[in-house]
């Protein structure tokens, strides 16, 4: 498969780069469900708000590429093992089979895991290029943002989520299961630059991040509202409040925490600005 942008280009790097298929210490099936499902075309807005957080916040591109990296990286391997039988079981992903669906359930299962270490492998390349204190804090967002109070712990938060539970534990749910990877997104440039969380820069990042995670997140509702897709697991935060109060709440938060960060930032948040134009587009 060709990569599909400059950005791709990193992604296949990354796995020429960590993974051995010559020497056979890499089995060539495993390299081949990982890369099916890293290389395919996403909307990749993940890394693209690394990219852009690292533009404000002066990163230098040999840290901010390889962040970007891991946390698309990360992003996949959520959507492998997500798309499995035993989870959502969706047959399909990024318009084509999943990974399972082409793989088996055991390769995509392993495909994922070893796309968690070839995450971490992937930050590891930004630590010569910045202070080891900023690389430890990046470190530890990273693993908690994998872990049980981050991905992890918000797919599992949806398994106790009944058809009644209130809008507040949606929310608190969407907020690990997808808020948490948005958020590392932005922080860990903040993290690798070392901007202070309590000065009003690392806040005005902080806030941004909090809101552009759930706004991204009531927008994928709505578009599964749109197309009628009902997962197995997956709770719509519309079966559980107002639609339009919802849509206004979303949309109101993303504004404000948008301008906070460019009355702070100045054109440097260009980048992040116009993300969060695209997001707030689809609010409606
Ligand atoms: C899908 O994320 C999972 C959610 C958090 C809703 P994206 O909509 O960013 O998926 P890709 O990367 O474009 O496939
Ligand atoms: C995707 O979540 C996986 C994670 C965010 C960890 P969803 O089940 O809500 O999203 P889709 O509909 O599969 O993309
Ligand atoms: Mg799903």
């Amino acid at each position: 498969m060709e990569p599909q942008s400059p950005f791709d280009r990193h992604l296949r790097r990354a796995l020429e780069n960590h993974l051995d298929v010559e020497t056979g210490a890499t089995p060539p099936n495993l390299a081949e469900a990982m890369a099916y499902s890293l290389l395919l075309p996403g909307k990749r807005i993940r890394p693209r708000l690394t990219l852009a957080c690292a533009q404000m916040v002066g990163l230098v591109e040999a840290a901010s590429i390889p962040a970007a990296v891991a946390v698309e990286t990360l992003h996949c391997f959520t959507l492998i093992h997500d798309d499995l039988p035993c989870m959502d079981n969706s047959d399909t992903r990024r318009g084509k089979p999943a990974n399972h669906k082409v793989h088996g359930e055991g390769l995509a299962l392993l495909a994922g895991d070893a796309l968690i270490a070839l995450a971490y492998k992937a930050l590891f390349e930004a630590a010569p290029h910045v202070t080891a204190t900023g690389f430890h804090a990046a470190l530890n967002r990273f693993t908690d943002t994998l872990g049980a109070s981050g991905v992890t712990g918000g797919q599992a938060m949806e398994m106790l989520l009944k058809p009644d539970s209130g809008p507040d534990a949606v929310r608190k749910m969407h907020a690990a299961k997808t808020g948490a990877l948005f958020k590392a997104a932005l922080l860990l440039p903040k993290d690798l630059s070392e901007v202070a969380a309590e000065g009003d820069g690392g806040q005005s990042i902080i806030t941004f991040a909090d809101e552009l995670g759930s706004a991204f997140q009531v927008a994928d509702d709505l578009a599964d509202l749109a197309e009628e897709k009902g997962d197995r697991a997956s709770f719509n935060v519309f079966n559980h409040g107002d639609k339009g109060f919802l849509l206004n709440e979303a949309t109101t938060g993303l504004e404000i925490a948008t301008r906070q960060l460019h009355e702070i930032w100045g054109e440097s948040a260009a980048g992040l600005v116009a993300i969060s134009n695209e997001v707030k587009a689809r609010l409606r």
